[in-house]
């Protein structure tokens, strides 16, 4: 799979991740408890410069995923990140996840601006013909992006994945290639 990937949007340029791209910023917006609320993986520790990078390190290894960074156009700096995940070459599907962590950029659009230009990016350019994604409930500004970004509610799993001390609703949002081509298949 191509690792290095470079698109725009209006306002960002979305590029895959490295090492040196980590900054305290980054690290700080991880930790924050106000952004990860619904990042089960993320909360599971306190971040650091070095397992940020050693995370970004492992995608860029990954035959199976891809972190790429959001950075704004003009100031080339770096508000959050889109993890295009578990990619199957057969099923030709991944699963999709978004953090801001610059949440001073929150409600400005950039998440969808995001989002749309990933999708657009997985179906036109690898190809895929599915993409999932899993958000809580309770998670009101990722239910609205995910529908604002053209994806369809699929499944709502009751209880599924834990958060703190309760067992939590989570929704399963899908979305299809548009363009798909039966001929990808032979
Ligand atoms: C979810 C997230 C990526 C949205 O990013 P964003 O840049 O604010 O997204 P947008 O500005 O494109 O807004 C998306 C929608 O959410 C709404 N929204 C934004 N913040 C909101 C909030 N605090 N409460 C309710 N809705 C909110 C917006 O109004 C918009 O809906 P609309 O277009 O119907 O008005 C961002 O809040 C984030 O990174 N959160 C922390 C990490 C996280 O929870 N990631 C998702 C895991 S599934």
């Amino acid at each position: 799979m191509r690792k290095k990937v470079r698109f725009n949007t209006k306002r960002l340029t979305i590029r895959t991740l490295i090492p040196v791209h980590v900054a305290i910023s980054y690290v700080r917006g991880l930790n924050d408890p106000e952004i990860n609320r619904y990042l089960v993986n993320v909360r599971l520790r306190k971040q650091s410069l070095k397992s940020v990078k050693e995370f970004v390190r492992m995608n860029l290894v990954s035959p199976t995923d891809l972190l790429l960074g959001l950075f704004t156009k003009y100031e080339n700096v770096l508000i959050g990140t889109i993890r295009v995940s578990n990619i199957s070459r057969f099923h030709l599907l991944c699963s999709i996840g978004i953090c801001i962590f610059d949440k001073s950029r929150w409600g400005n659009g950039y998440g969808g601006e995001a989002l749309i230009g990933t999708v657009k990016y997985i179906f036109e350019k690898i190809h895929l013909h599915y993409i999932e994604a899993g958000v809580y409930a309770d998670n009101k500004a990722s239910l609205r992006l995910f529908r604002k970004a053209g994806f369809r509610v699929d499944a709502h799993l009751k209880n599924k994945y834990r958060h703190a001390d309760s067992f939590r609703e989570v929704v399963l949002f899908g979305i299809e290639n548009p363009d798909w081509k039966r001929k990808r298949l032979r």
